[in-house]
């Protein structure tokens, strides 16, 4: 179907309403006291009490945002100390926030990242239609709170090419730019215009954007970043896997909107989005779902903290609801060399040879049950081989520690799956399947505080024991 103009107008005022909807979760996650962000509110006309899950669900995604974006920060203002900037001590640093709707990070980062933000010199760029940003600058310029962390910041200066309202001092800028990314996405030519070095590190985020675009806009917006900006990182988080239940309700539900997700069916994996920024001219790229950075990179002690503001027993769904969002990054510069590495997914193939699945082992170093483990050999950094004993799921057993015993399957596997990306089930469970892909389930144990001890175990998956 060909889009008319105002069917196509139509849409796009859909797209902009998704800013209002993710405005209004995240303000209801500030308020059950997931986040703090005592901005958000001033953008939402009608605040709504979100349920449980969706707290849960906006709480991981700003979490891993700013997670990233405080270790970019961190790592910018090494490699200038190290002498790769000439522009010591306040090294120079642009954040460029693709489609920022009503979003407060600029706002939050100033508030409780200050020390931080006062080392740095920043441009921090927002890109959103221009009614979204002139709706955006009405409510900074009536709120004091947000006016007087730009205190100091000069009267904003609109400018008609692009239409952009410029706000800066000595500190830094704040731009907030009106244009549609479809028919601009010329950021060199937008540096040039906003007087932004481009080639200082950059910090490039979408967030639930650039899924609402067609696939040749995307790559487009893509390559013209990874061409703008040679020492630069970018974090694209949007939906992925549309084809299970779960992902077939999900894109039901955004059709049903009005906002199709354009992009998901091409690009239904963490693989395939690592792919298309490799083919959009950027020199590394990791991606990981929202699942996985769950697990690996919020801690025990802050899990523990989620757990309390709210009675919440859908751990299913929201491991279900995590593993439907990617967190894909990309880099170049200096930063395509380490910056990525701690974010790579491990579901990443790990070569590696199954002897024995056993599901009733009960090792004697780790007395547990409602467990289930494998035994595999794995390559040595020095080239000798490693028995391991995967241990996966199952709580603190007393009693007499059990042999390795009901060996049941063996075989060379060429990757090993920690069941984090699968759908959780009652019990963990392992399985080498056909594809000779090792599978291990973290399962759940039933009530909240057991399902925990599970999730405590996740933290020691990988024993290994040199036979
Ligand atoms: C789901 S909202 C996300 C807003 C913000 N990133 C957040 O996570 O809170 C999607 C945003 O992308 C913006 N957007 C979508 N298509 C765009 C385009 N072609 N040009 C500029 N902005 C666009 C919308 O206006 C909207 O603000």
């Amino acid at each position: 179907m060909v889009l008319t103009s105002t069917s196509s107008a139509h849409t796009d005022k859909q797209v902009q309403k998704t800013n209002d909807y993710s405005s209004v979760s995240k303000c209801s996650t500030a308020a059950a006291g997931y986040v703090t962000d005592e901005f958000m509110e001033h953008f939402v006309a009608k605040k709504a009490r979100r349920t449980p899950l969706i707290n849960r669900g906006y709480y991981v995604r700003e979490k891993s945002i700013q997670t990233i974006l405080l270790d970019f920060l961190a790592e910018a203002s090494r490699s200038s100390i190290n002498g790769e900037c000439s522009n010591v001590p306040r090294p120079m640093v642009n954040i460029v926030v693709l489609g920022a709707g009503y979003d407060t990070l600029f706002f939050r980062l100033h508030s409780s990242q200050r020390d931080t933000m006062d080392q740095l010199d920043l441009r921090y760029i927002e890109i959103d239609f221009e009614d979204v940003v002139r709706n955006k600058l009405s409510n900074i310029q009536s709120k004091d709170k947000m006016l007087s962390l730009l205190k100091g910041f000069s009267e904003p200066r609109i400018s008609q090419n692009p239409p952009c309202v410029i706000n800066s001092s000595a500190k830094g800028k704040y731009l907030l730019v009106g244009m549609d990314l479809r028919e601009n996405a010329d950021f060199t030519a937008l540096c040039t215009e906003l007087n932004i070095d481009r080639f200082v590190p950059t910090f490039i985020l979408s967030e639930v954007v650039l899924t609402y675009l067609e696939d040749n806009h995307v790559l487009r917006i893509l390559s013209a970043c990874s061409e703008t900006f040679p020492s630069s990182v970018s974090l694209n988080y949007e939906q992925i896997q549309p084809n299970d239940p779960f992902g077939v309700i999900m894109m039901k539900h955004f059709t049903k909107q009005g906002t199709p997700l354009m992009n998901v069916p091409k690009y239904v994996s963490a693989d395939s989005h690592q792919r298309r920024f490799n083919s959009t001219g950027w020199t590394s790229s990791v991606a990981l779902s929202v699942s996985e950075f769950w697990h690996r990179f919020i801690t025990v002690e802050e899990r523990k903290r989620v757990d309390t503001l709210e009675p919440f027993d859908e751990h299913e769904e929201f491991v279900e609801k995590c593993r439907h969002y990617v967190i894909a990054l990309a880099a170049n510069g200096s930063f395509s060399q380490t910056f990525l590495r701690k974010y790579q997914s491990i579901q990443n193939p790990v070569k590696a040879s199954v002897s024995s699945i056993a599901t009733t082992v009960m090792s004697g170093y780790f007395p547990l049950y409602g467990h289930a483990s494998a035994v595999v050999n794995l390559p040595a950094p020095d080239g000798t081989v490693l028995r391991a004993v995967i241990i996966i799921g199952g709580i603190c057993a007393t009693g007499e520690p059990k042999a390795l015993t009901n060996e049941s399957t063996s075989g060379i596997c060429d990757s090993v799956e920690v069941g984090l990306e699968t759908a959780a089930v009652w019990l963990p469970t392992s399985v080498l399947d056909g594809s000779l892909k090792l599978k291990l389930t973290f399962g759940r144990c039933g009530s909240l505080s057991e399902n925990l001890a599970c999730f405590v175990w996740l933290q020691v998956l990988w024993y290994i024991i040199v036979s």
